[in-house]
């Protein structure tokens, strides 16, 4: 157990492809996932994924609940996913504040598929598949993101609403914007 250091924006770890998981259930997962689970949960994430910690492996954690950091957000059951992958369902394309613990201090609007379906591995080998909207999809965007080299300023299109929190919402959190009927 273990509070790891986030690496930031600018650190080339977060620009690689990471690998897949080629063993599930071994003690060297079940520890990874102990570090990102200590990690997200003492910097109030709604969810990490093992690059931001240093390890290039595609596992993410999602989970949130009543989140300081994005309130009045719908809850995220909390999930560990191995070697994810995304099925976007339609074109609707959701708008939202999002950050990350790499960017700290930071928020962009930022473009993301309203409707997927996800597929996983459970880090013990269950099979996770699900189909969600809205913050759920995308919290679950935004972590695979950070499985291939991706952070979310390279998604956003109007860089007009980017900035640090401070200055774009005057110290509040990022105000509820409603997601778009799908
Ligand atoms: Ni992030």
């Amino acid at each position: 157990m273990a509070v790891k250091k986030i690496l930031r924006i600018g650190d080339e770890t977060l620009l690689k492809m990471a690998q897949p998981v080629a063993k599930l259930a071994t003690p060297e997962l079940y520890a990874l996932v102990q570090d990102l689970f200590d990690t997200m949960q003492a910097a109030d994430g709604a969810g990490l994924a093992a690059p931001q910690i240093g390890v290039s492996l595609r596992v993410v954690i999602i989970g949130s609940n009543d989140n300081p950091r994005y309130p009045q957000r719908e809850p995220v059951p909390t999930t560990v996913l191995v070697n994810p992958k995304i099925i976007p369902l339609n074109e609707v394309i959701a708008e939202d504040w999002e950050g990350c613990l790499s960017v700290p201090k930071m928020r962009g609007w930022v473009p993301r598929y309203q409707h997927i379906r996800y597929r996983a591995h459970t880090p013990s080998g269950e099979l996770i598949d699900r189909e969600v909207q809205g913050f759920h999809a995308r919290v679950v965007q935004h972590e695979c993101d950070h499985l291939d080299g991706i952070l979310y300023p390279q998604r956003i299109r109007d860089m007009s609403r980017f900035g640090y929190e401070e200055e774009l919402f005057k110290g509040g959190p990022p105000p509820r914007i409603e997601d778009p009927p799908a």
